[in-house]
């Protein structure tokens, strides 16, 4: 059989049947039809009017640009009936080259989840991704082909706006996430309900100087290699389509322009064969960073640099051409853009068909799909965390009496979507999204009584409502109190100095908590918040972020106890700015503080602790858990084996609930110094009342590697401390092991 297929293979092409062609020889003739006008045409992405996502710069060519065949891409086109438009114009030119429809999916698309660094807050692998395919499968029957997520940025400072759309400041985390989330956009990518993922911002730009969005980034090739690009890679091996670059210089070099991060390690030694688009408008402000004289220059270092799309720069539209010209741009280096471009084209089927996303039935049954949101509302609850429960105040009896359900974000519909939610033309928020007050609401028995107070806004400094609130409390047999900040406080251009609880609400839960009613207190927010007094006063505190269009049943759900919540922090809190940048890996230093606040020549503040208010990795559960019975296969290793890591973990509560097992290493000492502990490996694990679980952890070389700058990755033979526990602050049980050499 195998013989008669080989023999077809090479009778074939005689018999005058030609096989069929690859996507790259087929790339290959178009390109050769191609002037160089329309190739340049490929490397242009505009924004529709409706959505701007960044400054929008009026285009009057922007509809003629399309039937020449101008331009390659538009993002914010919303919808089978816009897309449908835009793509009738670009079938109106010569070649007929489809156009790509890109948008920000960051969270879901009609169906919003929770935001990026809340999901992160569940550990689970698998909602993640599931979450991703669901906005894939939305956004897809919507027109978009090509989503500008995940947002892969490692963050270890909360002042930065975009904290929220990230998996927070751990790298290991951070990299499993992304290769979740790639996958679960990409599905089998070419599939009609399948987007282009698009990894970004590529790179260090959560590195940002002060937390200040679009601020310089500074830091050593170690930093960059250890923290920063891993996540990038783990992308990249799940197959990401696409890469943005980012706003930030790096060491100096805008990261639009740095040939270095884009050509010499994306394309070069990690061999990506996708293509990179810019971000919004970031190769014109390379002249404002002072990199370059002007728009034309900046054309010149971003396509040689390797970015291959201009999103909203123009300067690849105005300037390429005449670069060509001058023969400061070589032909060969605008194929190559327009290759990677076209092939992606190629490989979502639009040469087939350019309306092949354009299905208005399809869109209308995936975008009312109930399925979606019941499994919004399962993640949403997952992502929740349970930061203090000291007198087992939840989850809250059904029975109770009566429930005063208090604060400014009780009611608000629209607030609890966060930032980057997809804002659909028409969409009707009161509809969409399910507030704390109706999620709370759906769970009332007939008996009891929901009463409800403002008490004050988000922001401002009125206590008028203070009084009634007040008085409703004392009324009552348990508060619920909810409060946070904007929705629109966190996101992009959203760095804030004062991160504290805004307004007058930290007074109103000193308020409501000096009734002496038990209170819980639901936080609202797109990054950790400081709320000092409140978590040293208040015995129950669940941090909610934003959730999506299930917020409201979802905290339901875990306030009368119906999930038992499981988050678990991916950032550590701080207790003040001062603190920031605070991250749970850092190093020891040789001065370690003993004594907080420090006295005497110790590395530490005078005035305040080292240690956060929540350590990375903290989260409570309505059930507790104990660790036991910690076990190495062998406490020597050589580089080519692995070891076992076993430990028990019961279920010592009164009900069932699930747990996050994290393993942290300590490389003891190394020729480059390494991190008091790191997270290298976590299992999210379900335990029912009194069952014990055996959790095995695998141990190989490449989790006691380190980038050496010479070297790249290796591990050094030594000894290794290796530690489990409930969370990076709470370290249940420890051994040691050595590698040898
Ligand atoms: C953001 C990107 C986003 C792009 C398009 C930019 O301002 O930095 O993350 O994908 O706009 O909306």
């Amino acid at each position: 059989m195998k013989k008669i297929a080989a023999l077809m293979l090479l009778v074939v092409p005689f018999l005058g049947f030609s096989q069929p062609k690859t996507i790259d020889q087929k790339v290959n003739s178009l390109l050769k039809e191609m002037t160089l006008q329309e190739k340049i045409g490929q490397l242009n992405q505009y924004s529709g009017e409706n959505w701007a996502t960044g400054p929008i710069v009026i285009k009057p060519n922007l509809q003629s640009d399309i039937q020449k065949g101008l331009v390659g891409s538009m993002l914010n086109i919303l919808g089978t009936k816009y897309t449908r438009q835009y793509q009738d114009l670009a079938m109106q030119s010569r070649l007929k080259i489809p156009l790509l429809f890109g948008q920000d999916v960051i969270h879901g698309y009609k169906t919003t989840f929770p935001i990026p660094l809340a999901e992160a807050a569940s550990w689970d692998l698998e909602a993640i991704a599931l979450s991703a395919r669901i906005a894939a499968t939305e956004a897809s029957a919507s027109g978009i082909h090509w989503t500008f997520a995940p947002m892969v940025d490692i963050s270890r400072d909360p002042r930065w706006g975009r904290v929220m759309e990230g998996a927070g400041e751990d790298t290991y985390l951070g990299s499993k996430i992304a290769y979740a989330r790639v996958k679960g956009f990409q599905g089998n990518l070419g599939d009609v309900n399948s987007v282009m993922a698009c990894v970004k911002h590529f790179a260090a730009y959560g590195a940002a100087i002060g937390g200040r969005d679009y601020n310089a980034v500074d830091m050593s090739e170690t930093t960059l290699w250890e923290i920063y690009l891993p996540p990038f890679k783990a992308a990249l091996d799940a197959g990401a389509a696409t890469f943005m670059n980012a706003f930030n210089i790096l060491n100096g070099i805008p990261a639009t322009g740095n040939k270095y991060l884009q050509r010499d390690i994306l394309k070069g030694k990690w061999d990506f064969k996708g293509f990179v688009v810019s971000d919004w408008g970031s190769i014109g402000e390379m002249a404002t960073h002072g990199y370059s004289n002007d728009t034309k220059e900046s054309a010149l270092a971003a396509i040689t640099a390797g970015s291959d799309m201009d999103m909203e720069s123009s300067a690849y539209r105005n300037h390429l051409e005449e670069l060509v010209k001058e023969k400061k741009v070589s032909v060969e280096l605008i194929d190559d853009a327009v290759k990677r471009i076209l092939r992606k084209k190629f490989e979502m089927g639009l040469f087939d068909d350019p309306y092949r996303f354009c299905n208005t039935e399809r869109e209308l049954a995936a975008l009312n799909n109930p399925e979606h949101r019941k499994i919004a509302r399962d993640i949403a609850s997952k992502s929740i965390v349970l930061l203090k429960n000291e007198k087992n105040i939840l989850p809250i009896s059904k029975k109770t009496k009566t429930i005063a359900f208090i604060g400014p974000l009780v009611k608000e519909h629209k607030q609890n979507m966060g930032s980057w939610a997809v804002e659909l033309p028409g969409m009707n928020y009161t509809e969409q999204v399910v507030s704390q007050w109706q999620g709370v609401q759906n769970k009332m028995s007939p008996g009891t009584k929901l009463v409800y107070a403002k008490g004050c806004e988000i922001e401002g400094d009125n206590k008028d409502g203070f009084a009634d609130a007040i008085a409703l409390a004392n009324q009552s047999d348990i508060v619920i109190l909810s409060v946070g900040e904007l929705w629109n406080s966190s996101g992009e251009a959203k760095s804030k100095s004062n991160i504290h609880l805004p307004g007058v609400q930290e007074d109103l839960i000193k308020a409501i908590q000096a009734t002496g009613k038990p209170v819980v207190v639901l936080i609202n927010a797109g990054r950790p918040l400081i709320f000092n007094w409140t978590s040293e006063n208040v015995p129950t505190i669940l941090y909610t972020w934003w959730l999506g269009s299930e917020a409201g049943n979802a905290i339901a759900d875990v306030l009368f106890g119906d999930y038992n919540p499981s988050g678990k922090l991916p950032m550590t809190f701080p207790r003040n700015e001062g603190q920031i940048p605070i991250y749970y890996n850092h190093f020891n230093t040789g001065r370690p503080a003993h004594n907080e606040p420090v006295t005497n020549y110790a590395s530490g503040y005078t005035d305040i602790k080292n240690s956060p208010v929540y350590a990375f990795g903290h989260g409570l559960s309505y059930t507790t858990f104990s660790y036991s019975d910690l076990k190495i296969s062998d406490n020597e290793m050589k580089t080519n084996q692995e070891i076992k890591v076993t430990v028990n973990v019961t279920n010592t509560g009164k009900v069932s609930g699930e747990e996050v097992v994290q393993l942290y290493l300590r490389d003891n000492v190394a020729s480059v110094v390494r991190p008091v502990k790191e997270l290298k490996d976590f299992q999210k694990i379900k335990l029912n009342i009194g069952e014990t679980k055996t959790v095995t952890f695998i141990i190989d070389n490449q989790k006691l590697s380190f980038y050496n700058q010479k070297l790249d990755y290796l591990s050094e033979p030594g000894n290794f401390e290796l530690m489990v526990g409930s969370s990076s602050g709470d370290i249940r049980c420890k051994d040691t092991f050595e590698l040898l050499k």
